[in-house]
């Protein structure tokens, strides 16, 4: 086998699950998830310059698979990613990803990187960044019921984006809130295992659900929730698979990204198509406020949009630029005459 050797062109930068590790702890975790948390509100605020369009999923019995693309006039990026439930019983993870960032000039790849942990990364930065301008002034206490994968990327994003320091943990399996209250009291935080999601919402200022189950749940009934709370809904995020009670619907002024896939996705399935919801991308830019009230209920109701996906490959972009975080993959095939692919591989036997 004469295999000849890759171009320049061939290589494509590749963040390993390991490289990223590195990265996240070269840069400390609290400034990753700031500056991340930056990267997406900039993008944000320049929303009307993205090509959006619900994810595209494939839904099964036991879980959803999903690409999530979007581009600007000079980069394109989408995500692979499933969600299912069933599968951290059988040892593997509810959620993985890796994502792709290209040139739109020419169609190129300028990343591939695992998106496993950078999704948990840009789940709990976007949260937080909506929690700082959502949550009540003042805000310490934050409840957080499911205490899986998201939990601690959660908690410490609240911290250093909103001033959170005290956590009441609640999960249906103590063994997850044990795991949990052990890391994060590694990380320096005031933190309280409960015995019932009711007993996790006292007196918490922020609200965080980040179960997961295929189905509709009820984590939440609108008697728990008092006012002036904030309430940050990451795990309903499927057709038939909500976490809320529709009272505390009703009753909430509710902030979403992307419309047009969290009426497919969110909390707000259970609502009519035409009822109001508030565009997080104009409140970054000032056009319409946030909470207006201390006693106003306020709710994200998360499903993850691909823009925050795309912030998060520009920002792993930028951060692995002329470091030794990231490893050239021969991804892309570069015959010397590019109309002859078919002489480069006859010549490679
Ligand atoms: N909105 C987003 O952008 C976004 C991003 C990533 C993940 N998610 C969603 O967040 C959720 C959590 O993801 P994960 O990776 O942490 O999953 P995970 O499976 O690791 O953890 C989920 C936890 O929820 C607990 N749980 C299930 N039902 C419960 C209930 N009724 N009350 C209390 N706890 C309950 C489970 O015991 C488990 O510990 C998933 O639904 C996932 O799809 C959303």
């Amino acid at each position: 086998m004469n295999t000849p050797q890759p171009s320049e062109l061939a290589y494509v930068p590749f963040v390993s699950v390991a490289n990223m590790m590195r990265l996240v702890h070269s840069l400390g975790v609290d400034r990753f998830l700031s500056d991340l948390a930056a990267y997406i509100e900039e993008d944000f605020k320049r929303w009307p310059e993205f090509d959006k369009t619900p994810r595209v999923a494939s839904h099964s019995l036991e879980g959803v698979i999903e690409l999530m693309p979007t581009a600007d006039a000079e980069l394109y990026g989408f995500k692979y990613v499933n969600g299912h439930p069933k599968n951290m019983k059988e040892g593997f993870q509810t959620v993985t990803a890796f994502g792709v960032l290209s040139s739109v000039s020419n169609g190129y790849p300028v990343l591939l990187t695992e998106m496993t942990l950078l999704t948990a990364l840009r789940t709990a930065a976007t949260s937080a960044l909506v929690g700082r301008y959502l949550a009540p002034k003042g805000a310490s206490v934050m409840a957080m019921i499911g205490n899986g994968a998201q939990c601690e990327f959660q908690a410490l994003a609240f911290r250093a984006l909103c001033g959170i320091t005290r956590l009441r943990l609640y999960d249906i399996d103590p063994a997850a809130t044990a795991k949990a209250k052990r890391n994060l009291e590694g990380q320096g935080f005031d933190v309280m295992a409960c015995s019932s999601a009711q007993e996790a919402v006292e007196g918490a200022d922020v609200i965080t659900t980040c179960t997961a189950d295929k189905q509709c749940a009820t984590i939440l009934t609108d008697n728990m929730v008092g006012r002036g709370q904030h309430i940050n809904a990451i795990g309903g995020d499927c057709p038939g698979k909500t976490e809320l009670h529709k009272d505390i619907l009703t009753r909430a002024q509710i902030f979403v990204e992307y419309p047009e896939q969290t009426r497919i996705e969110g909390e707000i399935q259970q609502l009519a198509a035409d009822h109001p919801v508030t565009e997080l991308w104009q409140v970054m830019r000032g056009e319409v406020p946030g909470r207006t009230d201390a006693n106003q209920l306020t709710l994200f109701d998360s499903v993850g949009f691909a823009i925050e996906d795309f912030s998060a490959l520009r920002f792993v972009r930028d951060k692995v630029a002329g470091t030794a975080f990231s490893e050239p993959l021969d991804l892309l095939a570069d015959p010397d005459d590019p109309r002859d692919l078919f002489g480069m591989l006859t010549r490679a036997g």
